[in-house]
């Protein structure tokens, strides 16, 4: 049950305007312009100030992850650009926890709505997902949305959840199950 996942040499889900897939090293400086945005910094954990050189580390540590089978880090394109990421993480008992960002130009038109869908699609069905938690910092209106039409149920407001940068965040916590993923627009 808690074997790391078998991860394919090659992944492409397509959704409209947005596709998942793999990263590529010609996605660092997207990853570079999402990750130096205000509002990720605020409700991620990227490290601030954000440089090249993490960008290069990310990309190695997402090649790493992958190969490991213990994290799925899927490029986001809209439109065919680089976007952002959302990534399916191994958790013991054969559940995911699931994250995503998106560079600000890309927000607000329904871009991590589809990519969501299509991944947790993917996980329950290729990987076997038993279940996937969702956490973000209260206040985080937009993750919560994104994560509420996938059909997630949002349980709790835990105080100090999230690590962020040494300090203890409270967090909205959820949680899906493979019969609960909403595929289709409502
Ligand atoms: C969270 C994030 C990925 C959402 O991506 P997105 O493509 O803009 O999301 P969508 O366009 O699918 O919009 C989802 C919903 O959020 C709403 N929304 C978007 N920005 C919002 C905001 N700032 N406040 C409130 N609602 C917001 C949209 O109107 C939409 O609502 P609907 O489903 O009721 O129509 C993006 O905002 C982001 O990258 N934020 C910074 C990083 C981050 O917070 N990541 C999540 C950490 S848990």
């Amino acid at each position: 049950m808690d074997t790391p996942w078998r991860l394919p040499g090659a992944v492409e889900l397509r959704d409209g305007p947005v596709l998942l897939r793999r990263h590529v090293p010609e996605d660092a400086a997207g990853v570079l312009e999402q990750c130096r945005d205000p509002d990720t910094v605020r409700f991620t954990t990227v490290p601030h100030p954000y440089s090249p050189e993490h960008a290069q580390g990310f990309l190695r540590h997402v090649r790493e992850q992958w190969a490991a089978g213990e994290c799925a880090a899927l490029a986001v394109e809209l439109e065919g650009r680089f976007a952002g990421t959302l990534d399916l993480r191994r958790t013991a008992g054969g559940w995911a926890g699931i994250g995503y960002g998106l560079a600000p130009w890309a927000r607000g038109r329904g871009a991590m709505t589809r990519a969501a869908r299509s991944a947790l699609a993917w996980g329950f069905d290729e990987l076997g997902v038993r279940g996937v938690h969702w956490e973000a910092v209260v206040g985080n209106e937009a993750s919560w949305r994104v994560a509420r039409t996938c059909g997630f149920r949002r349980e709790g407001e835990v105080r100090g959840l999230l690590v962020h940068r040494g300090e203890r965040l409270d967090g909205w916590i959820g949680s899906l199950l493979p019969g609960e993923l909403v595929r289709a627009p409502r």
